[in-house]
């Protein structure tokens, strides 16, 4: 049978769009905990009510929010789940040694900046790739990525300074290979006519337990001190500090519009950008790729990953504060949750994107907590979901809402069709 060439098209096209999409993410036993993946069995749960203060008082307008109730909930969100961070350090220098190339047929300016943590230029320094378009003659908006990879190994550009990457075995190696995280292709944001950076997490701390030995959380430990104490940075507020090291730069770059910067990651790094967002309220809008579990999913739904799962010594606790791992057998006496890290963000653009398959990540966690936010958003007179029921994969109705929620059809990934619709947000917001 002879099939219309539109047909045949169609199925190479969803064919190439299953191959990139990884298998359902749905382990069943980790750390030795059960998982659930039964809406019937996620059990019940009262959120921590975020328009009623501490001292029981009601919020009623955005102004006793920003002055009284945000400060308090920020404060929990520090000491119990990602733990606090140093400031600015006073030594830190910016070395511009690609300080503006042509790059891209001429359509952008490509500049890679090293920013130096501390006073030892030898080690704890970040690269920052940054890419602005040509066309665009004034200070331009930009996208902040944080990566999993070295930014040369992300992005078709020969030019590109070979970074260093952490291995398997916890050694810093050339980034000479190539990375199972794919490429990038940064062209879309330029024409766009906003602006792309990125960075590698490693570059600011590495993502194993025994990193405290080697990240820059190492050189602020006190002479009596082996790792942070249980309200001090874990991981992902080391790599938040470490965006706000990049908006530091950003401020001293006139070509660069450093009121209009917005921040992305994926997973663990969809926690680190939503945390970074929070806490360093110079980021415009932020953009959390499958943040999950102690990202914007709530902990208090019994589906997928659990504070359990993911605070257990041998998986990611150094990625939190120690005192998170408290709340493993006792999470309805948290008095934070996913709800209150969404409604911080406010009345800042947030758009929480994730996939339909990602069980571990729990979708629909993320979702409800949009829809417990959403109040806070509403206090502004932002756009928030209006509506309890979960939008379907693919389904864009609640993308551009200030509050976005958008959930693709497919697993843990951020993927090419993805691209479009996070830049179309970009648009409206940034
Ligand atoms: C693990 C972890 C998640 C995290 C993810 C990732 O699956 O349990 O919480 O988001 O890694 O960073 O890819």
């Amino acid at each position: 049978m002879k099939r219309p060439l539109t047909v045949l098209i169609l199925m190479a096209f969803s064919l190439a769009a299953l191959a990139q999409q990884p298998a359902a993410n749905r382990p069943t036993l980790v750390a030795g905990i059960p998982v659930n993946y039964q809406e019937d069995s996620v059990g019940s749960y009262e959120l921590p009510d975020l328009l009623t203060g501490a001292d029981g008082q009601k919020v009623t307008n955005a102004k006793v929010w920003t002055r009284k109730r945000r400060p308090e909930l920020l404060k929990l969100v520090e000491e119990i789940q990602f733990g606090k961070m140093p400031p600015r350090p006073k030594a830190m220098r910016f070395h511009a040694v690609d300080p503006g190339t042509s790059v891209f047929n001429g359509k952008a300016i490509r500049k890679q900046v090293v920013v130096y943590f501390t006073s030892d230029t030898a080690d704890h320094k970040m690269n920052l790739v940054i890419y602005l378009p040509s066309a665009v003659k004034k200070p331009v908006p930009l996208l902040m990525n944080i990566s999993f990879s070295a930014y040369n190994q992300i992005i078709d550009d020969p030019g590109l300074r070979v970074g260093t990457i952490w291995s398997r075995e916890g050694k810093k190696v050339r980034a000479d290979k190539p990375t199972p995280f794919g490429k990038l292709n940064v062209e879309q944001f330029l024409e766009a006519g906003m602006g792309f950076a990125t960075v590698y997490y490693g570059d600011i701390e590495p993502d194993f337990k025994e990193g405290i030995q080697y990240g820059i959380r190492k050189t602020y430990l006190k002479p009596n001190q082996t790792g942070p104490a249980a309200n001090e940075w874990g991981a992902i507020s080391a790599w938040a500090w470490g965006l706000s090291r990049a908006m530091d730069y950003f401020e001293t770059d006139k070509q660069i519009d450093a009121t209009r910067i917005a921040l992305q990651g994926a997973s663990r790094l969809g926690k680190a950008v939503l945390w970074a967002g929070i806490h360093d309220t110079r980021f415009k809008v932020v953009v959390a790729s499958i943040s999950g579990e102690g990202g914007a999913a709530l902990s208090r739904r019994n589906f997928g990953e659990t504070i359990g799962h993911i605070t257990d010594p041998s998986r990611y606790l150094y990625q939190f504060a120690a005192n998170y791992h408290t709340y493993s057998d006792k999470v309805n006496s948290l008095p934070i949750d996913g709800h209150v890290l969404v409604a911080l963000m406010a009345p800042r653009p947030l758009l929480l994107q994730t996939g339909s398959t990602d069980y571990w990540s729990d979708p629909k966690g993320e979702f409800l907590s949009a829809v417990a936010a959403a109040p806070v958003y509403k206090l502004f007179g932002k756009t928030a979901p209006e509506t309890t029921v979960m939008p379907p994969a693919e389904d864009t109705s609640l993308l551009m809402n200030h509050l976005g929620y958008f959930m693709h059809e497919g697993g843990h990934a951020v993927l090419p069709t993805d691209w479009p619709r996070i830049i179309a947000y970009l648009k409206k917001y940034l």
